[in-house]
């Protein structure tokens, strides 16, 4: 990677390689050639990131600043003016936060700036590895304590079926699907991922064969404001011909169903479906091959559930 801006992104540790695809979705130059560096929980990109706010998988993002081995050793290059904090976070090692932080905070210490670990102006992240530590400033916290108020127990109507908020927020990013677009669920239950692709200004649209569904589904939509849907009572793989309007991302949760031979079916006729739309679809599924293909991702729920990730370009 070029000796260029970089930004840091600390994942969540729930599923770090997940967080990474999600952060190359979202970032600028997405390409492959593009590559985002993963160091224990860091992911470090040299792309712009468009949409850091977005983010599911991410808790923070800084901009990187220096990067050293020892706080002893740390004569900053990097000048702060104003309050300031240092904040040593622990990837790696067994290196002592709190000496980190005041090693780090008195080499950037100066006649213009003072440390206030109440109200700083700039924040100094420090993320300690094994052999290095990496010194960013602090850009964005992301709130994931909001993803947790939109849980399904928390929304108007609620069902067991419904993906966890924090899940189907990477969903929709992975979908690579921008502000303006329109992103369609075509088993969109309770609205789960098409409320997370809402609140990304994306314009959403779904089919559910179950009109309990279509009806909660609404009501969840409008409990964040968000007015800008087309839900219709359907089976899935009459969306392309029931939804009139352009679909720029397909992103879905297929039915667990217990009647196998039932589930088989319906998911078949989707899959045929879905060839009429010339975009990306993420699918996610209980079983671990789709139509010939192996799942991009896997996430462990419980003993009794895995969920496949399928990415169809
Ligand atoms: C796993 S759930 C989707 C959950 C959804 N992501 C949410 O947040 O609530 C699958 C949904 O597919 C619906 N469904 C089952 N068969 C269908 C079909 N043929 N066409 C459309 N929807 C169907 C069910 O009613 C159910 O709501």
């Amino acid at each position: 990677m070029k000796n260029k801006t970089r930004k840091l992104l600390l994942a969540a540790g729930e599923n770090i390689e997940l967080a990474k695809k999600e952060v190359r979705a979202v970032a600028e130059d997405s390409s492959e050639g593009e590559k985002l560096i993963l160091k224990n929980r860091l992911i470090i990109s040299g792309s712009k990131i468009s949409y850091p706010e977005r983010l599911g998988l991410v808790h923070e993002i800084s901009k990187q600043v220096e990067k050293i081995d020892e706080p002893e050793n740390f004569r900053a290059e990097y000048t702060i003016d104003g309050r300031y904090a240092v904040e040593a976070r622990i990837l790696e090692g067994d290196r002592d936060p709190e000496k980190v932080e005041t090693g780090i905070g008195e080499a950037l210490s100066n006649r213009k700036n003072s440390v206030d670990l109440d109200n700083p102006d700039t924040v100094i992240k420090a993320y300690v590895l094994e052999d290095e530590i990496i010194l960013g400033r602090l850009e964005q916290e992301i709130d994931r304590g909001k993803f947790n108020q939109r849980k399904n127990q928390n929304r108007p109507f609620s069902s067991p079926v419904s993906l966890d908020p924090k899940l189907a927020r990477t969903l929709v990013n992975l979908s690579g699907v921008k502000p303006g677009e329109r992103l369609l669920d075509p088993f969109c239950g309770t609205g789960g991922i098409l409320i997370e692709a809402g609140l990304c200004g994306v314009g959403v649209a779904g089919t559910d064969i179950d009109q309990e569904m279509v009806k909660g589904c609404r009501k969840n939509l409008g409990e964040y404001g968000i007015i800008n849907h087309d839900i219709l009572q359907e089976s899935a793989e009459k969306a392309p011909e029931a939804l009139e309007e352009e679909i720029d991302a397909v992103v879905t949760d297929l039915p667990y169903g217990r009647s196998s031979k039932k589930t088989k079916d319906i998911v078949e006729k989707f899959m045929d479906s879905i060839e009429a739309y010339d975009c990306r679809k993420v699918i996610v599924w209980n079983k671990d091959t789709l139509d010939g293909r192996n799942p991009d991702f896997s996430i462990d729920v419980h003993s009794s559930l895995t969920r496949y990730i399928y990415i169809i370009d």
